[in-house]
């Protein structure tokens, strides 16, 4: 299609006639039928709700169509009004406009929507099953053409993907406000939501997905890389490096699939077993995972070799994790690190296969004899602990990788309890990402080049570079380590080839390498240096935007963790300080009702509006989470927020006073 037709069809928005009928691709990754839970009353509400966005000459046509995709996919879609063109991150210019920031928000989305991205595209699911960036085309095609008419004097509102319309605002004010998901607090169960998306009234916007800022495995690739380096840095002597370490794991699926490439990029030899031999064979033809071996007794030798020459490799195991585990034990090898990647946030359905059974045979037991399968997972997860167990022993450090290895474990029966109830291994957020980052207020910091043209995203890479070996020489011992991963980690990330969709880049800084970047970025493109603008934002897995006990704020330990007014403030800090739009989303990563998690997005075009605007939002973007974080105790974050206030005497920030625990103590024994 030629680009005037691709702007004239953004500029039409939702057409007055119908568009012809699209057929049902069967080469796409579509999205799961959703299970039906609407009542014959719900069932027409639901399409009088799809209704709304056309004109009365078409309902007749199309009622019974919508009725039809209700009952077969149980969601609206609206697969007919999938526009004809591609859906990608095309050059910033190429969209059409009157604000600037309106064409580098219409770039993002695109990008959650590529066919090569997203997970369903056709269903505008861009991952994690259901992390959708609307709920139907009606509201891409209506948004798109909101965005391409308005000015830096209007706002659009969006509720959960439907676009409510354009409000005056100002040029300072967000573009575009964003929520997802946000319903009354009593009515946040996983029901609720089957309920009211297949209703068409709210949507489950997962973190990246409804912010409109996911950037394809990168992020992922780069969280796992410093959670290993980490690890390997939390359990070495002093000097010494993370080389010759060995990390085995599980999992070589969606997320997991990038622990083999970030152990490679770490420096360490990276052992994964897996079951399902597609997914290994997926990720070995991708270059993610070096070698493929199905002979435990082959591997071990192979393991041996690698740690002897200090090897960065990866290893596949074709087989059971449990069986890896047993064999590691019994062989006595020294393991330096050990975690768990199978997916067991769902143990009955597919995330988790017990040992014992071939892969064919645990399908087909957990379709046929259920019961029989649930107790072979139940078996298989308390010698998969026994094993770990033995291998701590001697000296493994194991965490848990957000999956609910523990809790299902621990309710299995298996031995993963200390003797005061608590699970006997940390989760990596309670032991490394908070302590070790988000208290000193590093987080996934991410930019996009909105020219999408790969060498401003190489100028980026290189200026980042210079900033983070200026902040290295500058910097505190506490947050050294910090730096450097970082300046490895971009140095080598052009030529670890990690871009897929939009010229995006992703490393974690604090508040001041985020500002002192994103200031050289703004200075490169007044310069003429960059050709185009850069979108900065950042995913949710962070310091400040996300209030999720289980994972970001798990490490808060003064009662605290249920409460989201972190997450909120945020957002609304985020919005009146500059940021180009905004999002707050109610589940996300963990789950609906879970979670609450806000994001932002910034355009950056050389203009001193943008140079004022990022000093200011980042700065508090990154301090609101480090002080709650400080007022909870935690060492790191007080030494963090004392040193901002240094930098800005305009931050005063309530600190504690820390009680002796033997006045605690006494107190109640009187
Ligand atoms: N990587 C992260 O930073 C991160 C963060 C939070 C949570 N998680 C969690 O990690 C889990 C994995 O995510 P994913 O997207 O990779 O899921 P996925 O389902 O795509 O991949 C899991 C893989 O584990 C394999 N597997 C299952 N049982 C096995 C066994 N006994 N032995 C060997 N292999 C086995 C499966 O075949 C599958 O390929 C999820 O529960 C996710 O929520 C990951």
């Amino acid at each position: 299609m030629e680009l005037n037709q691709f702007q004239q069809s953004i500029l039409n928005g939702i057409p007055d006639t119908l568009p012809a009928l699209k057929d049902y691709d069967p080469g796409i990754n579509h999205a799961p039928k959703r299970k039906a839970i609407l009542s014959e009353q719900e069932k027409k509400l639901a399409l009088r709700n799809a209704l709304r966005y056309f004109p009365e000459h078409l309902h007749a046509s199309l009622a019974p169509e919508f009725a039809l995709e209700l009952e077969k996919y149980g969601r609206i879609y609206m697969y007919r009004y999938r526009p004809d063109y591609k859906i990608f991150a095309r050059s910033i210019n190429d969209f059409p406009h009157k604000s600037r920031q309106a064409a580098a928000i219409m770039l993002m989305l695109s990008n959650n929507l590529d066919d090569a991205v997203a997970q369903h595209p056709h269903e505008l699911i861009t991952y994690g099953g259901n992390g959708a960036v609307f709920q139907n085309w009606a509201q891409y095609l209506l948004t798109m053409q909101y965005l391409a008419t308005m000015t830096d004097e209007q706002t659009l509102v969006l509720y959960s993907g439907h676009p409510m319309g354009l409000f005056p605002s100002h040029k300072d004010a967000p573009r575009v406000i964003v929520t997802n998901g946000m319903v009354i607090p009593n009515y946040s169960k996983p029901d609720d939501w089957e309920r009211f998306n297949a209703m068409g009234v709210s949507q489950y916007g997962q973190m990246t997905a409804g912010s409109f800022m996911y950037i394809g495995p990168q992020g992922i690739v780069h969280g796992t890389t410093i959670t290993v380096l980490n690890a390997a840095r939390m359990h070495s002597k002093p000097g010494e490096t993370a080389a010759g370490k060995l990390f085995v794991t599980s999992g070589l699926g969606g997320m997991s699939g990038a622990q083999p490439k970030a152990a490679v990029i770490a420096g360490v030899v990276g052992v994964v077993a897996e079951v399902n031999p597609k997914a290994a064979v997926k990720r070995h033809e991708q270059g993610w995972v070096d070698e493929l071996h199905s002979d435990l007794d082959e591997l071990i030798v192979r393991i041996k070799k690698a740690v002897a020459n200090k090897e960065a490799i990866s290893l596949a195991y074709l087989g059971n994790i449990v069986d890896l585990w047993e064999k590691l034990a019994e062989e006595n090898i020294h393991v330096d690190l050990g975690s768990d990647q199978t997916s067991l946030h769902n143990p009955w359905a597919g995330g988790y296969y017990p040992v014992g059974y071939s892969y064919e045979d645990s399908n087909r037991m957990m379709a046929e004899e259920p019961e029989k399968f649930k107790l072979a997972v139940r078996e298989s997860l308390k010698r998969h602990v026994a094993a770990i167990n033995k291998l701590t022993s001697q000296g493994m450090y194991f965490f848990d990788y957000g999956n609910a290895f523990m809790l299902e474990a621990g309710r299995a029966g298996a031995e993963i309890f200390k003797n005061d109830g608590t699970f006997r291994y940390p989760s990596y957020v309670q032991d490394i990402m908070g302590p070790m980052c988000f208290d000193y207020g590093f987080g996934p910091f991410r930019w996009v080049c909105a020219s999408s043209d790969p060498s401003d995203l190489s100028l980026t890479d290189r200026i980042a570079a210079e900033i983070l070996e200026q902040m290295y020489k500058e910097a505190p011992q506490e947050i050294k380590n910090q730096i450097s991963d970082n300046l490895t980690w971009i140095k080598q990330a052009e030529q670890n080839k990690l871009v897929v969709g939009s010229q995006a880049r992703i490393l974690y800084a604090d508040a001041e390498g985020r500002i002192r970047i994103a200031e050289a970025f703004n200075k490169a493109i007044a310069e003429g240096k960059l050709k185009g603008p850069v979108v900065l934002g950042r995913d949710h897995h962070d310091v400040s935007g996300t209030d999720s006990p289980f994972r970001e704020t798990s490490n808060i330990y003064d009662g605290s963790s249920f409460t989201a007014d972190m997450a909120i403030h945020n957002v609304i800090g985020d919005s009146f300080r500059g940021a180009t739009w905004v999002s707050i989303h109610n589940g996300g990563g963990v789950g609906w009702g879970e979670v609450i998690n806000g994001g932002f997005g910034m355009v950056l075009d050389g203009s001193d509006d943008a140079d004022r605007r990022l000093k200011n939002m980042l700065f508090w973007d990154v301090n609101n989470g480090i002080s709650r974080r400080a007022w909870a105790r935690n060492k790191e974050a007080l030494f963090a927020i004392k040193r901002a206030m240094e930098v800005e005497p305009r931050l005063k920030v309530t600190i504690p006073s820390i009680a002796d625990d033997s006045i605690i103590d006494g107190a109640f024994s009187k």
